[in-house]
């Protein structure tokens, strides 16, 4: 068991299945990519660990990015989503791989989404390790998803509790 300020987790995910989800991912996208290099675009702060696994998993040449945005307060989507930095590259004509840790309702995915339908990219493609599809409520396809889990509060891999856990190399859930 993990505490992290109020809240206790438990273990839930170990560190061989989500190598294993993050390998198939990686597998798929190379596959899919006819051989074109991608730009692999985390969402941070939560997908710094999954892009930085999923790159070195990926089995040819491509380019990684990041970029900030936030829709998270404590363990409750707020729904409110802020606006974007860091789009620095030129990613015109590029095949932009957006790679998210977790999609929850799918507001930031929407908003991000919108954000590079502007942009003059010959494809955006959405991957996810974690997605939560009792809390989806979005139309939007995600092209590629990790593992689906019930609709639980996580943290580790990257995912955090008012900015904790996010250094756990497994995924725990909230102690009910
Ligand atoms: P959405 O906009 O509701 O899909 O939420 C997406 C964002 O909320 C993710 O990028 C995470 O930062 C955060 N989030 C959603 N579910 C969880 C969770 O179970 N644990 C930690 N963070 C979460
Ligand atoms: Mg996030």
């Amino acid at each position: 068991m993990i505490q992290l300020n109020d809240k206790t987790f438990v273990p839930f995910i170990n560190k061989k299945t989500i190598a294993a989800a993050i390998n198939r991912i990686a597998h798929e996208i190379s596959r899919d990519m006819q051989g074109e290099t991608p730009i692999f675009i985390g969402v941070l702060n939560g997908a710094f660990v999954v892009v930085s696994d999923l790159v070195r998993a990926y089995p040819n040449t491509c380019e990684v990015s990041f970029v900030k945005m936030a829709s998270y307060e404590g363990t409750k989507s707020t729904g409110k989503v802020n606006s974007l930095i860091g789009i620095n590259e030129n990613i015109e004509g590029r095949i932009v791989i957006l790679v998210e840790d977790i999609v929850d309702t799918g507001n930031t995915l929407a908003a991000l989404y919108e954000i590079f339908a502007k942009e003059k990219v010959k494809s955006f493609k959405t991957a996810t390790l974690f997605f939560k599809p009792d809390a989806y409520k979005m139309d939007l396809k995600i092209d590629y998803i990790g593992i689906e889990i019930p609709n639980k509060f996580i943290v580790g891999y990257g995912l955090d509790y008012d900015g904790l856990g996010r250094n756990l190399p497994e995924v725990y859930q909230l102690k009910s």
